[in-house]
């Protein structure tokens, strides 16, 4: 036999829908960049079967897994058992999108979602001359996709955080969490003015967190906070702009959608995996071009 030819590792991403992720065409690429050779399949768990998926997998010689909707928090619970451990994004978000099987049976419990926005706000924020470091960030939305990138904003050294909710005590809950991970923070309802808060006066980067786009809806934020703003982020993304992004179409503010940070989550993950970094802008411009053109033949 060819002793050249290398044994692809085997990686899944695990989900419930799971046929439409775009996990498997990212991580391809990322495989071709740095010519390994790895094999990355989707994984239809049952609803009630995830933890029986998680173990078939493993037994299949299965190195690693994304984990998408709605198994984040059976991940998260699955890698809070000893002997497995979690990193401190994952603790944090009370979920898990990624992990990694040991060859010594026990797991690693990642959340690269956070980490995935950041990199992607801090390319953004690259072109503008900044970086999160000087920003505060006001986010919109207390629930999960919220909760999973407090800890990556900490970690990147953003001066401030400010919650926006429509359940107000949920903002308020969200940001006391990340005062207790020393990042300085502050949550109330939509309408809230910035001058509510004693924050600083770092630029301002908004991120919408909540799912209200889903049905169509923008949170009415209060006219002051678009005065300090320099850039306005959803983490939906779709072919077409965002009802959030089309909101903001008049004001002379950059705006993205959030396929950047499912790239760099990606990215994030691949490397826990493999130690090794691809680059994920050039997948990014992939990957857009994918989705256009998947919109233009439905
Ligand atoms: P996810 O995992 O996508 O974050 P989630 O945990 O259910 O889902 O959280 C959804 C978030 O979007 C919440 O912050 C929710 O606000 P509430 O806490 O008040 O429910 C927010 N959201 C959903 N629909 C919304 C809408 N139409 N307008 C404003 N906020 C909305």
């Amino acid at each position: 036999m060819n002793a050249l030819i290398r044994q692809a590792d085997r990686y899944v991403v695990i989900g419930n829908p799971i046929a439409h992720s775009m996990s498997p065409f990212i991580h391809a690429d990322f495989a071709a960049q740095l010519d390994l050779p790895l094999q990355y399949e989707r994984v239809l768990a049952p609803l009630n079967g995830f933890v029986q998926t998680v173990a078939a997998l493993k037994a299949a010689g299965v190195k690693g897994a994304n984990v998408t909707v709605p198994f984040k928090l059976e991940a998260f619970a699955l890698a809070s058992a000893r002997p497995h451990t979690l990193t401190s994004a994952a603790e944090f978000a009370q979920a898990v999108n990624t992990l990694k099987f040991n060859a010594d049976g026990t797991m690693l419990g990642d959340n690269t979602d956070g980490g995935g926005l950041c990199r992607d706000l801090n390319r953004q924020l690259r072109v503008l001359g900044m970086h999160l470091e000087q920003c505060q960030i006001l986010m919109i939305g207390a629930g999960g996709a919220a909760s999973g990138c407090v800890a990556a904003f900490q970690q990147a050294g953003v001066q401030h955080l400010t919650v926006l909710n429509r359940t107000v005590s949920k903002a308020r809950e969200l940001a006391q969490r990340a005062e207790a991970i020393d990042l300085p923070a502050a949550g109330g309802g939509f309408d809230t003015p910035p001058s509510h808060f004693d924050i600083p006066g770092a630029p301002v980067v908004i991120v919408n967190a909540s799912s209200s786009s889903l049905n169509g809806e923008v949170p009415a934020l209060h006219p002051d906070w678009f005065q300090r703003a320099v850039l306005a982020y959803d983490m939906m993304y779709a072919a077409e702009p965002t009802p959030f992004m089309r909101s903001l179409s008049n004001r002379d503010l950059p705006c993205s959608d959030g396929l950047g940070m499912l790239v760099f989550q990606a990215q994030q993950a691949f490397e826990v995996w493999t130690g090794q970094a691809p680059n994920a802008l050039e997948t990014l411009t992939k990957v857009r071009q994918a989705l256009l053109a998947k919109a233009k033949q439905q």
